[in-house]
C-alpha cells in the first residue's frame, strides 16, 4: 500500500470559481508575499502622487529595471508616463498604516503625502520626491510602458510601467557587513485579501555555481577557457 496519502486538490478555472467556497478571489492569495513599490510621481503640471503597488518587482539586475502594474489608468501610471520619472520607497512595519492610507482614491492633484501625514525628501536625479521616513528608495526613469492584453488580444485596461534605477538611497544604519539588513528594515509585503507580512527572519542558502552575478554590475567578460568549456565559471 502506498504511504503517500492522496490529498484532495481543488481545481477550477478562474472565471468559474465557487463563490460559496471562495467568496474572495484566490489569485492574489497565491502570489505571496509581494514586495510593495510605494511609487511617487509628479504630473507635468507639478501635482504629486503617492500610491502603493504590490504588482511590483525587480525584473532585471543589470541594468537595474523594476516594474509596477496599474490595473487601470491610475495617477501613478499616468504621471509616470507624462514625465518619465518615479521614485519607489520601501514600505516598512512602522509606516504600514500611512502606506495603506496612500492607497485612498483622492482627487487628482491632492497629494497622498499630505493626506497620510508623510514628509517628502528630495530625490537627487528625478523630480518626484521620496518618502522621507523610508529606509530605502529607488529613483527611476521610465523605460517602457506596456498595455496588457488578454488571451483574445483585447486590451485589459491594465498597464505595466518599467523603470530603470538611476539612483539609490539607503539609510546607513541598515548597512551591516556591506549588506542591507532586511530584518532590521522590517520591510512589509502584501499577501492576499487584507493580509500583509513583515520580514522578521531570513536564512541563507549557498547556491551552486551559476552564471548569476551576485555582486551586480555589468557581467565580467567570460574567460576564453570557459567559453571553450574548459572551466565551470561562476561569474560573481
Ligand atoms: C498594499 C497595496 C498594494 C496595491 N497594489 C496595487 C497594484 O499593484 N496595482 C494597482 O493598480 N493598485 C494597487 N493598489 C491600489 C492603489 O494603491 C490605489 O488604487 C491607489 O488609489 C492608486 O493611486 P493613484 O490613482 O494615485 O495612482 C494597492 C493598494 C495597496 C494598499
Amino acid at each position: 500500500m502506498s504511504l503517500i496519502r492522496r490529498l484532495h486538490v481543488i481545481f477550477f478555472e478562474p472565471d468559474k470559481r465557487d463563490r460559496t467556497l471562495f467568496p474572495h478571489d484566490v489569485f492574489k492569495g497565491l502570489i505571496v508575499p509581494r514586495a510593495i513599490g510605494w511609487v511617487a510621481t509628479m504630473s507635468r503640471a507639478g501635482h504629486l502622487n503617492l500610491a502603493p503597488n504590490s504588482f511590483f518587482n525587480g525584473v532585471s539586475s543589470w541594468p537595474q529595471i523594476l516594474v509596477f502594474a496599474s490595473e487601470s489608468a491610475k495617477d501613478s501610471q499616468t504621471f509616470a508616463e507624462e514625465t518619465g520619472e518615479f521614485t519607489s520607497s520601501m514600505a516598512t512595519w512602522r509606516l504600514r498604516d500611512k502606506m495603506t492610507l496612500t492607497s485612498a482614491a483622492l482627487p487628482r492633484g491632492q497629494s497622498e503625502f499630505e493626506y497620510a501625514g508623510l514628509a517628502t525628501a528630495p530625490a537627487r536625479i528625478v523630480r518626484p520626491p521620496r518618502v522621507a521616513e523610508s529606509p530605502a528608495v529607488l529613483e527611476c526613469r521610465v523605460t517602457q510602458v506596456l498595455r496588457l492584453k488578454d488571451l483574445d488580444g483585447n486590451e485589459t485596461g491594465a498597464s505595466v510601467v518599467f523603470g530603470q534605477v538611476v539612483g539609490i538611497h539607503v539609510e546607513e544604519r541598515f548597512v551591516v557587513n556591506g549588506r542591507m539588513d532586511a530584518v532590521a528594515m522590517q520591510a512589509v509585503a502584501r499577501c492576499g485579501y487584507d493580509e500583509y507580512t513583515v520580514i522578521d527572519r531570513v536564512f541563507s542558502i549557498t547556491r551552486p555555481s551559476s552564471g548569476g552575478s551576485a555582486y551586480g554590475g555589468p557581467r565580467a567578460p567570460v574567460p576564453a577557457q570557459a567559453r571553450e568549456g574548459l572551466l565551470g565559471v561562476a561569474n560573481k
